[in-house]
């Protein structure tokens, strides 16, 4: 059953992640706490169980390549508490507790969020099974899928969006900078360390650009009609900054049907890969239906 994959998955993750973050120096615990705190509470972990199930897919054990599978939510979870923070979202629920700025202030949640996104390359380079070129080839694609082309990129474009009604085209590059790029980056790490070949990598990356819009439209959707229970985020956070999403822009049914096309777009995406692509399928339908 895919939830039972999904649930031994995270839980995989979840026993890595728990082991990455500890220093010996006792001045920077209060650092490493709030940087805990974030990580290690709640969260879907779809990224790297994105990147899990490509390298299982093309025969690879993720456990060999887990620095990179806990960069890539290392660098997610960083992504989120700075978009929590007053001078972005200024939201105060995430993962179903308090935000990071609330619980230890502005100044630590940013260190905090310096801290997971530089770490997270070093994490990178500790890993003792990829060859120096996948390192340095994995490495350089979530650097881009982090920095100002990808998803710092996005969420500067989302800043500078609130109080404007953008057209639904800028809207997908918005949604493909801030959301679609660690997307991405997570689906093409499994492809570079994996050592898939060019047709299942133009394959999955077709399936990953959709995976990411879909996960973003669901994202706005449940904004609108989802609880704090549910989400463990304070639901109609777009409508207080005034964002643009596809519910504003579209409507909640049409922005439903616009996921429901892209999820089909995202099969269709699978349908000439050779491999057993079962689990990347389920995914699909899963983020589709998801209300958290
Ligand atoms: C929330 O991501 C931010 C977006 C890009 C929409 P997730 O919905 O994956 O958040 P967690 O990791 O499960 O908390
Ligand atoms: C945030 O998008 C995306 C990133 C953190 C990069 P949102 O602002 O829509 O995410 P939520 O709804 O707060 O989780
Ligand atoms: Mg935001
Ligand atoms: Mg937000
Ligand atoms: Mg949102």
């Amino acid at each position: 059953m895919f939830k039972d994959y999904l649930a031994s998955s995270k839980q995989t993750i979840e026993q890595l992640l728990s082991q990455v973050l500890t220093s010996p120096n006792q001045e920077f615990k209060p650092l490493y706490e709030s940087m805990n705190y974030s990580l290690m509470q709640g969260g879907k972990r779809i990224r790297p169980i994105l990147s899990k199930a490509v390298l299982e897919m093309l025969h690879k054990n993720p456990a060999d390549y887990k620095e990179f599978l806990c960069a890539m939510e290392c660098i997610h979870t960083y992504s989120l508490v700075h978009d929590d923070l007053p001078a972005m979202d200024n939201d105060d629920y995430r993962r179903g507790n308090l935000t990071n700025h609330k619980v230890y202030g502005e100044g630590m949640a940013i260190l905090a969020g310096d801290g997971l996104l530089t770490y997270a390359f070093q994490l990178m380079t500790e890993n003792k099974t990829a060859t120096p070129q996948q390192k340095i080839d994995a490495i350089q694609c979530v650097a881009a899928a982090a920095g100002p082309e990808g998803m710092v990129g996005g969420q500067a474009f989302d800043m500078l969006s609130e109080d404007n009604h953008i057209p639904l085209e800028e809207l997908k590059v918005l949604h493909s900078g801030k959301t679609g790029a660690l997307f991405n980056a997570s689906v093409k790490l499994g492809l570079i360390l994996g050592s898939a070949n060019s047709a299942t990598t133009s394959a999955l990356m077709k399936y990953s650009n959709c995976l990411g819009l879909l996960f973003q439209i669901i994202d706005d959707i449940l904004d609108v009609t989802g609880t704090i229970e549910e989400l463990g985020k304070t639901p109609g956070s777009d409508i207080r900054q005034h964002k643009s999403t596809y519910v504003s822009l579209l409507g909640l049914e049409s922005a439903k049907n616009q996921a429901t096309l892209v999820g089909q777009q995202a099969h269709d995406a699978l349908d000439s890969i050779s491999y057993d692509t079962s689990i990347l399928s389920a995914l699909i339908d899963y983020l589709l239906e998801r209300t958290n």
